[in-house]
């Protein structure tokens, strides 16, 4: 069925039965559920290669669940899934295919772009990664000057910066110490200033990552960079192609912008920014935990690429979360999502699915080009669980709103830690087990009076539960559960694409910012007249140059 032909989602039977169950199931509660199914704790639970996933905690029934499934058969999700692993241009406002499943595919696979089986040049880039990789690693590399590099800087922003920014933090226990990796991203000239300020240029390697190679923050901190690296190295322009490679679909800007296109990593119009830190825009990650670890990272994406494929909906997990956030989206009025991993070394892994959701999933008009009358993506937040209880979950637990939440954890610490450190795990885990069984049972009025306090303050010590959450649990966070994480949330989000109907992989929405940022920029940097801008605009930008001194 194309998006065309599709009936509005919220006229179809699928639809307006989900919608009667909810009204039947009304206020369900989870100590209801618990109670009919005593098993329920072991079989509402799933595994995908590592991932023990525990859905047990949600406000369904098997019957919610069925017509979920309805729902995804009636909107075609699995077709639409089928049409991307087959390279097919399912980015219709783009008019791109959608592989970023090719970039972890083995080398023997087949997948077609206009033709074209684009597998050989994935494992040719990666082959290429790898060899450069090494060579960093080794100090066979050395800069200008002949020094070994110690120092590596990812300059790029969105979908070139916080994949390998996230991983790096993630896959920190498996990096070469002795290198320092840094990432610049912000245009404010304070996150160059603070990532250089300690190197030695002599030493340091920039990576330029931007697909396009034409992203303003991206090319002006890179045209800084050079600036400062040949300043510091007293050097001619020649020093750049030792001190500089480049990732990037476009080799003709990063030839423009002095960059040997021999030291360029290409990857291709058929990775999205925030699907592609897979490919070469993973250059900064592959040097730090070297291309072996890297490997195993894009087996760990693969294994659940072919789960997605290859389950059935009953135990196809990807599908079952993208249908419990529709559940909760569209049928309980939730607006928000938290992400709780409970790993200080996943402290950007809920920005890192900011974009991945929000940039896919926002958006108000269909794949039809019409206007949805529905809710589609939600509000994406968190930051590691523990230190979000001292903080935010206050409201999690009490507030007004229904927020659903994954909580991801492990039952290692990092092999690294310390015998005293790594025994902190169990209370920190302890926390992990203790927030999902508050955040689901509660506390009863009579459960507070029993522990004798006043009944003024029952109230106030109430904790009425209900709260949704999903476990995941893995034994230790390695470079394949890390990939393998990610694709589950990738493919979450297409499922949720895929139901909602809308184009999960273009980001006009970012454009009207762009735009106008370039308009009123010569009002502020060159006191000319500030241009036909709106009142509110004007008032602001004389304000500024008043402030600034123009
Ligand atoms: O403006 C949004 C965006 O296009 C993202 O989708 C992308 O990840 C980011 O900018 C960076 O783009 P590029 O890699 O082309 O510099």
């Amino acid at each position: 069925m194309n998006a065309e032909s599709r009936a509005r989602l919220n006229q179809t039977p699928e639809w307006t039965a989900l919608a009667a169950h909810r009204e039947q199931l009304g206020e369900v509660q989870l100590r209801e559920l618990f109670a009919a199914d005593p098993a329920r704790g072991t079989s509402y639970t799933l595994q995908v290669g590592d991932l023990h996933i525990d859905y047990s905690k949600h406000l369904v029934t098997d019957e919610t669940l069925r017509l979920l499934r309805e729902l995804a058969a009636a909107t075609d999700v699995f077709g639409l899934r089928d049409a991307m692993f087959r390279g097919e241009k399912i980015n219709t406002t783009e008019d791109r295919a959608v592989l970023h499943t090719a970039l972890r595919a083995p080398s023997d696979t087949v997948v077609r772009v206009d033709g074209e089986n684009v597998v050989p040049e994935v494992h040719t880039v990666l082959d290429k990664m790898s060899a450069f990789s090494e060579k960093i690693r080794s100090g066979e590399w050395t800069g200008h000057t002949g020094k070994r590099i110690k120092n590596v800087v990812n300059v790029g922003i969105g979908g070139s910066d916080l994949g390998p920014a996230m991983a790096y933090e993630a896959l920190r226990s498996f990096t070469d110490r002795g290198l320092t990796v840094r990432f610049v991203s912000n245009v404010d000239g304070a996150d160059l200033h603070e990532a250089v300020r300690d190197l030695d240029a002599a030493e340091t390697l920039f990576i330029i990552a931007s697909k396009t190679f034409t992203t303003i923050e991206t090319i002006t901190n890179a045209t800084s960079a050079r600036e400062w690296l040949l300043g510091e190295l007293k050097a001619s322009p020649d020093a750049v192609a030792k001190h500089f490679v480049a990732l990037s679909t476009n080799a003709e800007k990063v030839a423009d912008f002095g960059i040997d296109t021999n030291n360029m990593f290409e990857f291709w119009d058929w990775v999205g920014g925030r699907y592609s830190f897979d490919s070469a825009i993973g250059l900064s990650l592959m040097i730090a935990i070297g291309p072996d670890r890297f490997r195993e990272m894009l087996d760990g994406f693969h294994l659940v690429d072919k789960h997605f494929r290859a389950a059935p909906p009953e135990s196809n997990v990807p599908l079952l979360l993208g249908l419990l956030g529709v559940w909760y989206g569209n049928f309980h009025d939730a607006q928000s999502h938290a992400v709780l991993p409970y790993s200080h070394y996943l402290s950007k892994f809920t920005a890192y699915l900011q974009q991945l959701d929000m940039e896919s999933n926002g958006k108000y008009v269909g794949r039809d080009g019409e206007e949805v009358d529905w809710q589609t993506g939600p509000v994406v937040w968190g930051t590691p669980g523990t230190n979000g209880q001292h903080a935010y979950y206050q409201l999690i637990h009490q507030g007004t709103k229904l927020i659903p939440a994954d909580f991801i954890g492990f039952a290692q610490p990092v092999a690294e830690l310390a015998p005293g450190l790594a025994a902190q795990h169990d209370l920190l885990m302890a926390n992990f087990f203790a927030q999902t069984q508050a955040l689901a049972f509660g506390k009863t009025p009579d459960e507070v009076r029993a522990e004798g306090v006043a009944e003024e303050l029952v109230p106030h010590k109430t904790f009425k539960g209900n709260h949704p959450t999903t476990t995941i649990l893995a034994k230790e966070l390695t470079p394949s559960v890390l990939g393998q994480l990610i694709a589950l949330y990738e493919h979450k989000v297409f499922v949720q694409g895929a139901v909602w109907n809308i184009d999960s992989f273009d980001q006009w929405g970012v454009e009207l910012g762009k735009v106008l940022a370039k308009r009123v920029e010569p009002a502020l940097t060159e006191g000319a007249e500030v241009p036909d801008l709106d009142g509110s605009t004007t008032a602001l930008v004389a304000k500024y140059r008043d402030l600034r001194g123009r």
